[in-house]
């Protein structure tokens, strides 16, 4: 009982630590702030706002062979939930001629034990998994990553 008494005050002790960088900032952001302890509206920056604004262009190069090609449009409206894919919208077999979009490919029907499915698999229906799209920003970390020759 003793110990338990003792390991409810450390707890109180802690919290209390843990809360009150974000407890300073409580008059502007109710209470809210960054992991780093600023405030969240510090983060509406100029900067921030180019990473906001998706480019749209061509089909992107790809980088390696096996790369989910990027995104090469902004994304901001088409949502994807559990019973609706605006992405499938443009990129279904049945209306990507019709969108002038590039179809799903077929490895995008093979359910888990590699069968064809007459739709999208599970596996592939949240497409952001792992299509992105892109900003133009400086990289953080120069890098000499070379494209191999036999990606397009
Ligand atoms: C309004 C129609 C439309 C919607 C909705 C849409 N796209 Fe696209 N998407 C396009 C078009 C058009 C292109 C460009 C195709 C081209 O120029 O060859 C494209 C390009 C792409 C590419 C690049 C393909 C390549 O070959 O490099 C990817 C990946 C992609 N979209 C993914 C998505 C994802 C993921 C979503 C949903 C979050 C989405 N798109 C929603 C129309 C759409
Ligand atoms: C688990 C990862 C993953 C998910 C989820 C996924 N894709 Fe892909 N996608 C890939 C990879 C990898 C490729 C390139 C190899 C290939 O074609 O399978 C690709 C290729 C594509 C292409 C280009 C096809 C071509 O012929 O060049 C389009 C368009 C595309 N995906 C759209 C989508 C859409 C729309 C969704 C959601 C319904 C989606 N993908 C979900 C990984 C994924």
């Amino acid at each position: 009982m003793k110990s338990r008494l003792l390991t409810t005050a450390a707890t109180a002790v802690l919290t209390g630590l843990l809360l009150s960088p974000c407890a300073s900032f409580a008059a502007d952001d109710g209470g809210l702030a960054t992991l780093r302890g600023a405030p969240i509206s510090a983060n509406a920056s100029a900067a921030g706002d180019a990473l906001k604004k998706a480019i749209e262009s061509a089909p992107l190069d790809r980088d390696f062979t096996q790369q989910p090609p990027l995104v090469s449009h902004a994304i901001d409206n088409y949502p994807i939930t559990m019973k609706f894919n605006k992405c499938l919208d443009c990129h279904s077999w049945e209306n990507y001629r019709k969108e002038k979009a590039t179809k799903v490919s077929q490895t995008h029907f093979q359910g888990l034990d590699g069968k064809e499915l007459p739709n999208v698999s599970p596996r592939r229906y949240f497409c952001v998994q792992c299509h992105v799209p892109q900003v133009d920003a400086k990289p953080l970390i120069a890098n000499t990553y070379q494209r191999p020759t036999n990606a397009r």
